[in-house]
Parts: structure tokens; C-alpha cells; sequence
């Protein structure tokens, strides 16, 4: 006999939560948000599961991207009020936009001496120039340079990155061999990955992942994290990223940023900080409207000189 009840009318919102879902994923997700839900319901010393706990289980199960997909049976109302705003976003005036930064590490220590010389890499996998991304890492590389860092900046779209071909020849343990596809990753970029000091990445979120563009440069930086491989990364580099993505959502596709952070760490960059950027609306789909934010630009800056500071 199943020990908990459930309050009346919630079993029928997972199915319509779930409806979505292609039958063959469909179970999964019902099992999932029903089990979680007991969970939850458990830990409170209860065996009812009411629409409090429900909704609050459906958030923390459901990827912050479904959002649209929870509100479409939680608030219709809400949601139609997202679409509509999201279709009139080219009415916007300009620093009306609701774009927001969320840092995810506070302020360091402003009285710590910023360290000079270094050697910081930024890229963008973003083929807007001037959109978000590209402004808020032109600000990012602002404070770098102004506090005596050396910084060369790169356009992932623009360079000549094939796929990685998996032919696993970076794995046998010969710097001569570390790559076999050869294009401005050979060339020149291993070297730069491998020299810097310090690494900002940004890329915007396309269909509820990074982009291609970031996500084939991850693929083909995977060799220097081979742990034979006589020129794998000496010692651990320090990352900053940067996210950017339309949905007023704070939280959104926070599971991606994360995904990301993880796999630099296991490329050999510890990320000390991320900068997200959402609800990109405006005029041109929001392209740049980050720059209409002084408040935005103020907390990049410093987010650039705390990043030093970390190195
Ligand atoms: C093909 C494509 C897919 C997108 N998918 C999403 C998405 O799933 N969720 C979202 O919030 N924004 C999405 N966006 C909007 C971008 O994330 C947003 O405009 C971002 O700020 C672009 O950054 P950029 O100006 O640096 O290029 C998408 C944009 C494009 C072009």
C-alpha cells in the first residue's frame, strides 16, 4: 500500500507536465517528480503531498530551462505575459531591457595588491560582434589591461576550429602527436592554452546548451587534459565565464554553466568566477543591450580586477 497521499488534482499535472516528453522518456520524468515528491514530503515528517511541496519538487527536478514547460500548467497567464514581452522585446527602449548580471562569487578582498605581468586568454564563441557576450568580455579585457595584464582576445567563429576526428592520438603520450587535425588549434592555440595564466571564456546559450562554436572548442581542448601526455596543462589555470541568454530567468540554464565549470577543471582551469547574463531582450533580439546597463558594466569591471586578483 503506497503510504503517502497526494492532495487531489496533482497526480493529473505531472501527466500534463509530462505530456510533452516523447513517450519513450515520458515514464522517467513522472517516476522522477513522483519520487521526489515523496522525498521531500518524507523529510517533513509528512505523508501528504501537498502543492506547495509538489511545485517546489517540479523546480528542483526540472532543469531551470523548462521554465516555459512548468508555467504552461502552473500560470498560463504568467506565461503568455513572458511570450508576449518576449515577441515586443524590438519595442523596448533602450535601458528599459530587463537584462540582469548575476555574479556567482562576491567581491574579493579590494585591498589585495592585483599582481602584474600576466597572461590572460579570452575568447568568445559568440559570432555577434558587440553582443552581450562580446561586451562584457571587452570590459572583462578593459580591467585586465588597465591593471597591467596582457590580454589577446579571439573569436572562436572566426578561426579555422575543425571537429575532432576521435582518432585518439593524443592519448598515446607524444607531444608531436597531440593533435592529428591541424588548424589554428595546432597552430597556435594549444600554445596560447598552454602558456596563459589566466583564461575568459564567454559563449551564449543556444537551444538550452552552450553553442556549437564553444562546444567543438571544448571537444578539441579535451587532449591537453590526457594525464600521459608529456605537455598535458602545467598545474591549474584560473577561469572566469561568462554566460549569456534571453530568458529573463536568473537560474535558467544554470545546470549548463556548471557543465561547463566542471569540464574546464577536468581541462585543468579552476573557474574563480562566472558572470551570467539574461533576459537579453531589445531592440536587434538584444544584441549588446548589456551596454544601455552601466550597473552591468560596473559589477564586469570588477569582476575583471577581482579575477586578477585570483591569479
Ligand atoms: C539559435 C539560437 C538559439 C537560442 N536559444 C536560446 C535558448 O534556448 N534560451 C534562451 O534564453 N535564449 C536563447 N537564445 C538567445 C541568446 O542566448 C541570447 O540572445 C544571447 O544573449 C546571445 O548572446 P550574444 O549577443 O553574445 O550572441 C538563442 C539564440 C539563438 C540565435
Amino acid at each position: 500500500m503506497n503510504k503517502f497521499q497526494w492532495q487531489e488534482g496533482l497526480l493529473q499535472k505531472i501527466a500534463a507536465l509530462c505530456e510533452i516528453f516523447p513517450a519513450v522518456i515520458r515514464n522517467r520524468w513522472q517516476d522522477r517528480l513522483k519520487y521526489n515528491s515523496e522525498k521531500i514530503t518524507a523529510y517533513e515528517g509528512s505523508s501528504l503531498v501537498t502543492e506547495d511541496i509538489f511545485w517546489r519538487s517540479v523546480y528542483e527536478v526540472f532543469p531551470g530551462g523548462y521554465e516555459p514547460l512548468i508555467l504552461k500548467v502552473k500560470d498560463p497567464a504568467k506565461l503568455k505575459a513572458d511570450m508576449i514581452a518576449s515577441r515586443e522585446q524590438e519595442n523596448l527602449e533602450p535601458g528599459t531591457e530587463p537584462v540582469k548580471i548575476t555574479r556567482w562569487m562576491n567581491s574579493a578582498d579590494t585591498a589585495a595588491a592585483i599582481p602584474q605581468g600576466k597572461k590572460i586568454l579570452a575568447v568568445n564563441s559568440s559570432k555577434r560582434t558587440g553582443g552581450n557576450t562580446d561586451v562584457i568580455i571587452d570590459e572583462l579585457v578593459r580591467a585586465c589591461k588597465d591593471n597591467g595584464s596582457a590580454v589577446e582576445k579571439f573569436y572562436l567563429g572566426d578561426l579555422k576550429i575543425k571537429p575532432c576526428t576521435g582518432c585518439r592520438a593524443c592519448r598515446k603520450g607524444d607531444v608531436r602527436t597531440i593533435c592529428t587535425v591541424k588548424d589554428d588549434m595546432t597552430e597556435f592555440m594549444y600554445d596560447k592554452i598552454y602558456s596563459m595564466d589566466g583564461f575568459i571564456m564567454g559563449f551564449p546559450i543556444y537551444t538550452a546548451r552552450e553553442n556549437g562554436i564553444m562546444a567543438n572548442f571544448m571537444d578539441r581542448w579535451d587532449c591537453l587534459s590526457n594525464p600521459y601526455l608529456t605537455r598535458k596543462m602545467p598545474g591549474l589555470k584560473k577561469g572566469l565565464v561568462v554566460c549569456s541568454w534571453m530568458w529573463p530567468n536568473q537560474i535558467a540554464y544554470d545546470n549548463i554553466v556548471e557543465n561547463m565549470v566542471i569540464l574546464l577543471r577536468l581541462h585543468g582551469v579552476e573557474t574563480k568566477d562566472v558572470l551570467v547574463i539574461t533576459g537579453t531582450r531589445g531592440k536587434k533580439h538584444g544584441k549588446g543591450v548589456v551596454k544601455n546597463h552601466p550597473d552591468i558594466l560596473h559589477t564586469t569591471y570588477q569582476a575583471g580586477e577581482d579575477f586578477l586578483r585570483a591569479l
